[in-house]
């Protein structure tokens, strides 16, 4: 008997059966009464699609350009904490399944293995994920470190001042044990990350203490002059926020609300899209997460002005079950999806794509 097709509910399966109860948690869970993560699910299936006919799609293209690289699939990895937590390659496992897809990997300030393994075990295309930290001068050395490992980009989080309330974490007293640390980071800056306590997530604790809460617009100039790299910031989900990137320079914006682990009640990031793409006008590209679980909901987003979707669970569900294998599994997946979906909608070029390909009234449910 041959093995069935592998399918994401699949891989997602396979992934919670592999996994301790408070990892799942962690890695599954949303802030407060998770509603925001439930609408980043709901926002996608109100959405139907509009197919065009008579089209030559003999061949759909999912090759996307971003940031002076040339990416196979607009469907890449979002930054996500600690993967050695799903599988003990971690982000070098990660970093393999990725590449192997050609797909962009946003590596975490909290990966679990050094940017320099992760840069000597594959080339690229990679970008590096930061906080902004209390301590300026880790933050400078992560800029310096993050050029050197050839990332092609800094991803800038200004979602998380502080760490949304995760309740299913603070019921576990979720803490990483010893043999999980962010690598990147100074042992004596993470030291707080691994103290259990009941009733509390560790890592809150952490980023109360590691993360800038008072950082604002005016101080991204100096991030500006200390790095090179292209400026992205991720977590914007406002017109306000998005001209306001815009007016500071940034190379391109993530419309997101963290997979919901931050401010719950904040909209579904792809509501939040039209918005963004409105208010940026062209000046950068435009990318989301938040709920990406197909290749359609790919092609929704990317109607709907996006240059490229980002995944956060599901790259962590396939590095679980199968590792980089997994991670590969997941993205070729998700892209051979869109291809289907572009040929079937009539809409062979990524760059031909806009709203006229999608509807939000009287949707297919
Ligand atoms: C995240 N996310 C995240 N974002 C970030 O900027 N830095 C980080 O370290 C993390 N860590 C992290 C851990 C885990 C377990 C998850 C699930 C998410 C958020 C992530 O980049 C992304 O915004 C969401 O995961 C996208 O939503 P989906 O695809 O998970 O629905
Ligand atoms: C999270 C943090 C680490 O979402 O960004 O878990």
């Amino acid at each position: 008997m041959t093995a069935p097709a592998p399918t994401l509910a699949g891989y997602e399966r396979a992934a919670r059966q592999q996994l301790d109860a408070p990892v799942w948690d962690f890695i599954d869970g949303g802030a407060e009464r998770e509603r925001t993560l439930a609408a980043n699910r709901r926002a996608f299936e109100r959405v139907s699609l509009r197919p065009r006919v008579l089209v030559d799609v003999s061949r759909c293209d999912t090759g996307v350009e971003l940031l002076g690289a040339r990416l196979r699939t607009p469907i890449g990895v979002a930054p996500t904490a600690y993967h050695q937590l799903a599988h003990p390659d971690g982000e070098i496992a990660t970093a393999r399944g990725a590449a192997a897809a050609g797909a962009l990997f946003v590596v975490s300030i909290y990966a679990s293995r050094s940017l320099e393994e992760i840069a000597a075990a594959v080339p690229g295309p990679r970008w590096m994920q930061l906080y902004w930290l209390r301590r300026r001068e880790a933050l400078a050395d992560l800029v310096d470190r993050a050029a050197a490992a050839g990332c092609g980009a800094i991803v800038l989080t200004v979602d998380a001042p502080r760490l949304g309330r995760r309740h299913r974490d603070a019921r576990n007293g979720f803490a990483l044990g010893p043999g999980i640390r962010a690598a990147n980071l100074d042992a004596a800056l993470t030291a707080t990350a691994h103290v259990a306590a009941a009733g509390r997530s560790a890592l809150a604790v952490h980023a109360a203490e590691a993360v800038d809460p008072a950082v604002t617009w005016a101080d991204l100039g100096w991030l500006r002059e200390r790095s090179a790299l292209p400026l992205v910031l991720k977590g914007i989900l406002t017109a306000e926020d998005a001209r306001l990137a815009v007016r500071h320079g940034a190379d391109a914006v993530i419309v997101s609300n963290h997979g919901g682990r931050q401010l719950d009640g904040a909209p579904a990031s792809l509501d939040a899209l039209a918005e963004v793409v409105d208010a940026v006008g062209g000046a950068c590209p435009v990318l989301l997460d938040g709920g990406v679980r197909g290749g359609t909901d790919a092609f929704a987003a990317l109607a709907l002005g996006a240059r490229a979707v980002l995944l956060g669970r599901p790259v962590l569900w396939g590095l679980a079950a199968d590792g980089a294998a997994g991670v590969s599994g997941v993205l070729d997946l998700m892209t051979e999806e869109l291809a289907h979906t572009m040929a079937l909608a009539g809409r062979p070029a990524l760059a031909s794509l806009d709203a006229s390909a999608v509807t939000t009234g009287g949707g297919a449910r």
